[in-house]
Formats: structure tokens, sequence, C-alpha cells
């Protein structure tokens, strides 16, 4: 008998908030904008995916369709047994629907957010997330917006955008803010770039997780000081298929990470994009990669214990998850 997937309390670490949207949605809000349904087969490479979702933000044109992501963020997370979401948001996308105010746009979402928590009973917090292709200043002021919402919403603090020619170093000042107020430092890395990314998340930027990180298993000594410090690596196996970060998922590196003793969550990243869900990926992970139960299982813990969760949902969620392996 196989346990069912869905039963697995789940946290759901990286999902960048607008890329949660559903394929009618993107139908809806194409027609609601006038314009045509943005469809693409394959990306060439990064650029090729980043400019797609650039097509998918250009279609948001009014706060409402905002809160309407929110409500279907919240009901797919429940059907996937996802008790915990920290959506990443980039306020800076949705300003020019606010007059320009990032703060209003954090406050409309976290309304949303909290509203959704209430009625669903999944829990939703936010990582903000500076572009790092963008300037400096821009990041420090993100930051300072996100320290500000620290214990009010928001949880975690990290960069998102093309690695390549990008380091995180310049954004040292940024992450000491989002540090001293208690936030996660949540970068994304090692996932454009290899190893030298990682070390740099890790060494320069101190991060409690990284989102991706995957390439650090081209780096053995260093794959073993991530396992070492116990960061976790907010993995997404489709994403890195389609952005070509890995020839196929039968070549996905997961299961070498987890024998090497590195913690690991299981995410979807971008599914309106990428395709599967949250729960579709931990199926993929046990069919496809040959992850054991107890293997999903320590993922699935990792995934709440890694998060800015609240501890009462984090004991709930782990009693919940032991009761799975248990069934
Ligand atoms: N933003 C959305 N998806 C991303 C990804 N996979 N890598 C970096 N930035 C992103
Ligand atoms: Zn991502």
């Amino acid at each position: 008998m196989t346990r069912d997937l869905a039963l697995l309390p789940k946290g759901h670490l990286h999902l960048h908030f607008e890329a949660s949207m559903r394929p009618a949605t993107l139908r809806d809000i194409a027609s609601e904008a006038d314009e045509p349904v943005p469809s693409w087969s394959d990306f060439a490479d990064f650029s090729d995916f980043e400019a797609a979702y650039g097509d998918v933000l250009r279609l948001i044109r009014r706060p409402d369709q905002l809160e309407r992501i929110m409500t279907e963020l919240a009901d797919d997370a429940k059907a996937d047994g996802v008790v915990y979401v920290e959506a990443t948001l980039a306020p800076v996308l949705h300003q020019h629907l606010f007059g320009g105010d990032a703060e209003a746009v954090l406050d409309f979402l976290l309304a949303a957010a909290k509203r959704e928590e209430e009625r669903t009973g999944v829990v939703i917090r936010a990582m903000l997330a500076s572009a790092r292709s963008g300037p400096v200043e821009l990041a420090v002021e993100d930051a300072r917006l996100a320290a500000r919402y620290a214990g009010r919403g928001v949880v975690s603090y990290g960069l998102h955008s093309d690695e390549r020619g990008f380091p995180a170093a310049p954004f040292v000042e940024a992450f000491d803010v989002a540090r001293t107020a208690g936030l996660l430092i949540t970068p994304h890395a090692g996932e454009l770039v290899g190893p030298a990314s990682v070390r740099e998340a890790v060494e320069v930027l101190h991060a409690d997780r990284i989102l991706h990180g995957v390439r650090v298993i081209e780096d053995p000594d260093l794959t073993a000081e991530v396992a070492r410090l116990g960061v976790c690596l907010d993995v997404c196996p489709s994403s890195n298929v389609v952005l070509h970060v890995v020839p196929d998922l039968d070549h996905h590196p997961l299961p070498a990470l987890l024998a090497a003793g590195v913690t690991c969550s299981i995410n979807a990243d971008d599914p309106i994009q990428f395709g599967p869900n949250v729960l579709e990926e931990y199926e993929l992970c046990r069919d496809r990669l040959g992850l054991t139960d107890e293997q999903l299982a320590g993922c699935a813990r990792a995934s709440i214990t890694a998060s800015g969760a609240p501890e009462d949902v984090k004991t709930r969620a782990l009693a919940g998850i032991d009761a799975w392996l248990a069934s």
C-alpha cells in the first residue's frame, strides 16, 4: 500500500506568488486585458523564461486580480496537503497599481493572505525578494520594507532573478538589515551559477536557506559543508529541468544531495510556467527519483523546520508528518 502524498503535511517554501496562478486565471486575465494568452512550449534559457514571466506580470492590471491569485494559492495549497506557504513577494512588481507605493502593495497582499489563512486554515507568510540584476539601493529599500513587517507577515528576505553576472556579495547590506530584524536569509543561488554562488550565499550572506542551491553538488567539499551547517536547499526539480539546470529529471541531484546529508525541501517555484504543483513534485520525486517515504517525509520535515512558520504550526505539522510515516 502506498501512502497518499496529499496527506503528508508540507511547507511550500519556494513559490513565486504570481507564478502560482492557475492556467484558467491566466486565460481570464489575458481576456480581461484584451491580450492573447501567453503561451510557451519551451524556454531556450533563463532570459527567455524571465521575459515570459514579464508577459504574465503585464496582464495583471487590477488589485482584485492579485486577490484572486491569493485565494487560489490557498485553495491549491490545501488540496496539495500544504499547511504552510512562504510565498515570495516582490512588491515593486505591482506598485504601479498602488500609486507607486510598495508598502501599500505589501499591506494589500498580506491582508489577502490573512483572509485566506482564516478561510482555509493554510498558514501563509511572505518572503520578500529583490532582483539581483537590479540596483543594490533598491534591495536595501526592499530589505528595510521587509524589516518593518517582521512579525507582521514577512518572515524572510531573499534575492531572485538572474545569477549570471550578478554576484550576491554587493547585497550584503540588504541582508544585514534583514538579519537584524530577525528575518530568515533566503537567497536564490546555485541554480544558473555553480558552487561559487552557493559559497557566496553561505559565507558572505550567511543564508539560512538557499532557493535551488542544487549545483553545490559539483563541489563535494562544499556539499559536505552545507550538510554540516544544516542550510536547507529549497529544491524545485521540474524548474531545474525546464530551465536546463539539469539535462533531465532522471539526472536531478536531489537523491545525491540527500545521500550527502544535505537538508532539502521540495517545491514548485513557478507552476504556471513549469507545470507541476508541489504535490506533483513530491510524486515525481517518488516515481522518477526513487525517493522513499522516509526521504519524502524528511523533505517535508525540512520544509517545516527550516521555515518561518509560527512554532505552534511547526509542532502540529511535524506531528502530522510522523503520523503519516507511521500510517
Ligand atoms: N524568479 C522566478 N523564478 C526564478 C528562478 N527559478 N530563479 C531565479 N529567479 C526566479
Ligand atoms: Zn525561484
